[in-house]
Order: structure tokens, then sequence, then C-alpha cells
């Protein structure tokens, strides 16, 4: 009789710690689910505010400064290899940007430096990408792509 009793306390005693234990294990779970899926939406804002950000007319800009700056040698397949740096100062840079971005038909950020910046075009890059920035096939890029090859690889 004894005996018994002392089986039961252990069988209720199991019950009790077992159930104690799995509803704590469902609010970890439930807690972590959540982190997981706060974690993702933020790398879905993420990724799609960088896909906005590279189409921008501000990146193109900054990419195509950065190259008259630092040469191109993104090795992009064209014949006469790498665009060496400084064709053009630091000050020009900006104003040729502004221009090249109207090639592809997009507004600059400073529409005031397209006329200057067409100036400066034609003497420092026309030679190679072509007065009309179409540039020669396999030989230098053209720049009036809608996406530039260097940006469309990043
Ligand atoms: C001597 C010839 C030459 C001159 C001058 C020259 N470039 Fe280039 N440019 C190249 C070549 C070749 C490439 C490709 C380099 C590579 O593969 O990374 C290039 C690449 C570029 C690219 C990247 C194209 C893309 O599709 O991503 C831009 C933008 C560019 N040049 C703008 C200019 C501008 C603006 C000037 C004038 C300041 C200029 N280049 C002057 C030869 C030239």
């Amino acid at each position: 009789m004894k005996q018994n009793l002392i089986l039961i306390f252990i069988i209720l005693f199991a019950t009790v710690a077992f159930l104690i234990n799995r509803s704590r294990l469902h609010t970890t779970q439930s807690n972590l689910n959540h982190i997981d899926h706060k974690k993702e939406k933020h790398l879905h804002q993420n990724s799609k505010e960088k896909i906005e950000d590279i189409h921008s007319v501000k990146y193109l800009e900054s990419y195509i400064e950065d190259v008259i700056n630092n040469g191109s040698s993104q090795k992009l397949g064209f014949a006469y290899g790498d665009m060496q740096a400084g064709f053009a100062d630091k000050d020009a840079a900006k104003k040729i940007a502004a221009y090249v971005v109207t090639l592809s038909g997009k507004q600059p950020t400073h529409p005031e430096w397209v006329k200057e910046g067409h100036t400066f075009y034609i003497s420092n890059c026309g030679g190679c990408h072509g007065e009309d920035g179409k540039g020669i096939h396999g030989t230098f890029p053209d720049l009036t792509r809608e996406t530039l090859l260097g940006i469309e690889r990043r």
C-alpha cells in the first residue's frame, strides 16, 4: 500500500515536471520564431533599399566620377583594356558625370552642370567613347546604355 502511494507520487511529479518543461520550450521556440521573423523583415528591407540605390541617378553619377578619378580596370571586355585615371580633374569630373547621365535620358542631380560637362566630355572623353557616347563596339564602352556595364555587374 505504502509502496503504491510512493509510485503514484513519482508518476505525478514526473508528469508535472514534463508539462512545465514543455511549456517552457514552447515559449522559447515562439520567441525564436519571432526574432527570425523580425530579422528576415529587416534583411528584406535592406536588400530592397540597396537595389533601389544602385539604380539611382546619384549612384550612377558617383560611379562615373569614380571611374574618371580612379580609372577603370574592371575587365569589362574591351580590346583597349583598362581606362587610366585622370582624363579630367575632380571638378570637371562632377560636371562630366552630370552630362553623361543625360546620355541615357536621366535627369542629373545638378542640371546646371550639364552644359559645361558636355564641353569637357567632348575634349576629354569623346576621343574614345565617341562624341555621341556610343563608344566603339568591342573597343570602348557605350555610355548611353540604360545601365552601365560596371553597375550591371554589381
Ligand atoms: C583612352 C580611351 C579612354 C578615354 C579617353 C576615356 N575612357 Fe572611359 N573607358 C575606356 C575603356 C577602355 C573602358 C573600359 C575599362 C574596363 O574594362 O574597366 C572605359 C570605361 C568607362 C566607364 C565604365 C563603363 C561601364 O559600362 O561601366 C565609364 C563610365 C567611362 N569610361 C567614362 C569615361 C569618361 C567620362 C571619360 C572622360 C573623362 C572617359 N571615360 C575617358 C577608355 C577611355
